[in-house]
């Protein structure tokens, strides 16, 4: 599994992974009821193009994401997050928590917020163990996160992250190509 910045022209594979939440957990999500497929489409086409998706990988498929949104002076960061219902409870959704922290804090924000159903037990379980201060009222939760400035450290696992998806990409591609050099036929086509 691979946690990287997902580029402007794969945000189909976001926008298919947010369709396959069940109609319940896109509730969840957007903590709204009745979300549809083209509601999804329009969402995702409208996240500005410097908009920031992270996403788990699995074999090519994103199995997770967490959207960061910042507002009009970038002081505060909003954060949703979804994770594939056969993923779940495995740490993924921290994970992805954690890496939006640090490109949150890297982008000078102050504070992570974020928002979900006060039911939503796995939403608050997550945002209680980063050590949010989570506020209940009229059915849902808004949590937040105070951000200490960027540091070397906080720097440095964001390239590192960057880092291992540009090697993985590589070593994928020489996995695929390789074999080109010793003559064989590429992937997806009949030989001979
Ligand atoms: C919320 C969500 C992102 C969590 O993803 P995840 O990969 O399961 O998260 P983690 O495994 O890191 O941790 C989730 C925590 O919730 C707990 N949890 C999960 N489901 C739970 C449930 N039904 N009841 C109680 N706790 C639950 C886990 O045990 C874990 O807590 P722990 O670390 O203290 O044991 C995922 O459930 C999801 O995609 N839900 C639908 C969309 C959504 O609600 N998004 C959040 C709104 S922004």
């Amino acid at each position: 599994m691979l946690i990287r910045r997902l580029p402007q022209h794969e945000r189909s594979a976001y926008a298919a992974h947010l369709k396959r939440l069940s109609p319940d957990d896109r509730h969840l999500r957007f903590t709204r009821a009745g979300v549809s497929d083209e509601w999804i489409d329009h969402h995702v086409a409208n996240i500005p193009e410097d908009g920031l998706i992270l996403v788990g990988t699995l074999r090519d498929r994103v199995i997770a994401a967490a959207h960061v949104a910042f507002d009009s002076d970038s002081a505060v960061a909003e954060v949703g997050i979804s994770v594939d219902v056969e993923h779940r409870s495995g740490g993924l959704g921290s994970e992805l928590f954690n890496q939006a922290v640090v490109f949150a804090r890297n982008r000078r924000a102050e504070k992570l917020y974020t928002l979900c159903l006060s039911d939503n037990r796995g939403m608050v379980a997550l945002a209680r163990r980063a050590g949010m201060e989570i506020e209940f009222s009229q059915g849902e939760a808004e949590a937040h996160l105070p951000l200490p400035p960027p540091d070397p450290l906080s720097v440095s696992q964001e390239m590192s992250s960057g880092l291992f998806a540009v090697f993985r990409d590589w070593a994928e591609l020489f996995d695929r190509y390789g074999a080109l050099v010793n003559g064989a036929a590429p992937p997806g086509r009949a030989k001979g």
